[in-house]
């Protein structure tokens, strides 16, 4: 019997549309072997203006039925801060506890980028963020909102299940054949004397069970230093929700930027949902002029976390073809088009 996958598709706001268009000309491409049935999902911004509705609860229970999910941007400029951000997308990662966030930072050939210096083997690591807690929980308040006195309270949840099971999908990844067997922990254990505290407890105690994985620690400021100087010493970095947040638009940065960023929210035993980590760009929004390739390379992680590698090598090919092809990885200088971006990927994926 044939595979069968049921994708929710999340095209979003502002530029995600049209990203989201192309990862599914490429999934098109190389799918061999298995199905898709697609479920198109309409949220986001637009939606929220137009309806006054961010997720209703029906439709949250669908993505919850679907094999995988893959989201272009949602965000708008006429929609206050935070609803989105919270009502939709903290929300779907919260209640589908996809509680890692995955975001692998390569350097493709012939990318330029910030960091002349670093080659291609310089930047190949992956940072695995914790995505269910944290500064993230939404836990605090206000006390005397709004006048000489007001106290706001926004505090870091950290449980020890979900540090444990953040840090040991850090540990299995590091054994992974592709990998280089190191684990950084990236903290602030220096100041953050309790939520560090447990996090350095807890990859001390699992790394007893991975003799042949090397563990590290680094301050996350220090991090920030070491991504730009030395990137090649990290391998696998696990860090928590806020942290994971910064390091990654820096990861991107040093990888050819956001236009080649993407990331995964995983469940490792239910639904997961892929993305390109950069925002809506309303700039560009309907224009053919944003970069694909975070969200062909979201495509890439959701085929491979459906076990379907081939199909996920076949994209990984064909985005080194395209990058060797492209005069930029920036918005607006690519030297071709949204489309043709991706026609390059299908190009390189099927040669
Ligand atoms: C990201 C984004 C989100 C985050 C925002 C939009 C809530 O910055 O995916 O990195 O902070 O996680
Ligand atoms: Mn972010």
């Amino acid at each position: 019997m044939t595979r069968s996958y049921r994708i929710g598709v999340l095209p979003g706001d502002g530029t995600g549309p049209e990203v989201v268009r192309e990862g599914l000309k490429v999934m098109e491409a190389v799918r061999q072997g298995f199905d898709v049935e697609l479920e198109e999902f309409d949220l986001g911004g637009e939606r929220y203006l137009r309806t006054g509705e961010v997720l209703p609860d029906e439709e949250l229970a669908r993505l919850g039925e679907m094999d995988a999910i893959f989201l272009g941007a949602v965000g708008h400029p006429d929609v206050v801060p935070g609803i989105l951000e919270r009502d939709l997308l903290l929300r779907i990662r919260f209640e589908l506890d996809q509680y890692v966030n995955l975001r692998p930072v390569v350097r493709y050939p012939g990318v330029q980028t910030l960091v002349p210096s670093h080659t291609e083997d310089d930047v190949n690591f992956v940072v695995v963020r914790e995505n269910s807690e944290g500064l993230y929980s939404g836990a605090g308040g206000f006390h005397r909102k709004c006048t000489a006195h007001e106290v706001a309270v926004q505090e870091s949840i950290n449980t020890r299940h979900g540090v444990e099971r953040i840090v040991r999908y850090a540990f299995e990844l590091a054994m992974r054949p592709d990998r280089r067997r190191t684990v950084t922990l990236v903290h602030k254990t220096n100041v953050l004397t309790y939520a560090g505290d447990l996090y350095q407890r807890v990859v001390d105690e699992v790394a007893t069970e991975y003799p042949k994985v090397q563990t590290d620690y680094v301050h996350v400021d220090a991090a920030c230093v070491y991504l730009l100087d030395m990137p090649s010493r990290f391998d696998v970095i696990v860090t928590d929700n806020m942290f994971g947040d910064i390091i990654t638009d820096l990861g991107a940065m040093i990888q050819g930027g956001m236009g080649i960023a993407a990331g995964g929210n995983i469940n490792p035993r239910g639904v997961s949902m892929f993305e390109p980590i950069g925002g809506t760009a309303p700039d560009h929004a309907g224009k053919g002029t944003i970069n694909p390739l975070a969200a062909i390379g979201a495509m890439e992680m959701l085929l491979s976390q459906l076990s379907e590698a081939e199909a996920a090598g076949r994209i990984d090919a064909g985005i080194r073809f395209a990058t060797t092809k492209m005069a930029s990885m920036r918005a607006g200088e690519m030297g071709c088009s949204t489309p043709e971006v991706g026609d390059l990927v299908a190009e390189g994926a099927t040669a």
